[in-house]
């Protein structure tokens, strides 16, 4: 194994050291950083320097790479590529989306089948602020009372991808348009069903899958229910320190997740001119689902 891993955080963190992601990944090394990531849902590996086209080679190995609905922001040379910044060309247009995870979430989990991974390139940083925050749900779950475990088992939650739907989060202000194109989601997407108790696909393990982002109610409960353990769920899932990992963002830097078992946010802090540019790819993920353990 030409790389070796190194804990970052207890909530999940590891750092892998040595690898080279512009190059073809050989068979046995895909296996052990496979193996890495079951144990560690955050890698990080630095120093890269990677292309878009390199971006998504690496990417590809790890599965079928998601087609990105914002074209506008997609990068010319690979349009699975996105490209997440506060950067303004001459005419005042903007160069990628500016906004993306300002709440905590896990990618996607409004659509039927949700991101499985996500790798994040960065490409510059500004001078403050532009923090990735993780919070391992695997931990939340873990530490649950059962009384609470036993009131969501087998439950689903409603996700939806419209935040004008959402007293939770706010639409932000600097992205041109943003209010009009989720007020124009509310009817044209269908809320989807979650499980609110997933059990990862590979481990086996379970995780508390809702996100103040995303999950907007529960299925089969009225608001009047709902709503009161929404919070309490949400209270448990920030009430320590030590189930979040920060990533403090070098250029360079190759980040990848665990969208199964893992909420993020993305930390802001910084402004136009200070630049934060980074290239995004998400891999194709199947239905969540919950198997009582
Ligand atoms: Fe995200």
């Amino acid at each position: 194994m030409p790389f070796t891993v190194k804990e970052i955080s207890p909530a999940g963190g590891a750092e892998i050291i040595g690898l080279d992601c512009g190059a073809p990944t050989g068979e046995a090394d895909m296996s052990a950083l496979k193996q890495a990531f079951s144990d560690w849902p955050v890698l990080c590996i630095r120093s890269q320097k990677l292309t878009a086209t390199q971006l998504a080679a690496f990417s590809r190995q790890w599965g079928g790479l998601e087609r990105q609905d914002r074209s506008a922001y997609c990068h010319p040379d690979d349009p699975d590529v996105l490209v997440l910044s506060n950067e303004r060309r001459a005419d005042g247009s903007q160069v990628g989306i500016v906004d993306a995870g300002d709440f905590w979430h896990s990618d996607s989990s409004h659509m039927t089948d949700p991101s499985r991974m996500t790798m994040l390139y960065s490409v510059k940083n500004p001078t403050r602020g532009g923090d990735t925050h993780f919070l391992n749900q695997y931990q939340v779950y873990a530490a649950l009372p059962d009384a609470l475990k036993n009131r969501i088992a087998g439950r689903k939650a409603i996700h939806h991808v419209a935040k004008t739907l959402n007293p939770r989060v706010a639409v932000s202000t600097e992205r041109e348009g943003a209010a009009e194109y989720y007020k124009s989601r509310e009817k044209a997407v269908k809320p989807v069903a979650q499980p609110m108790v997933r059990t990862h696909p590979e481990t086996g393990r379970q995780a508390l899958y809702i996100s103040p982002r995303f999950t907007i109610a529960i299925e089969d409960m009225n608001d009047a229910e709902a709503q009161p353990l929404l919070d309490e769920l949400f209270r448990h899932m920030f009430s320590r320190a030590d189930w979040q990992y920060t990533h403090k963002w070098k250029d360079g830097d190759l980040v990848f997740w665990d969208n199964a078992c893992l909420n993020h946010m993305a930390g802001g802090g910084y402004t136009w001119p200070d630049t934060r540019r980074m290239h995004r790819t998400t891999v194709v993920g199947d239905r969540p689902f919950y198997r009582a353990a």
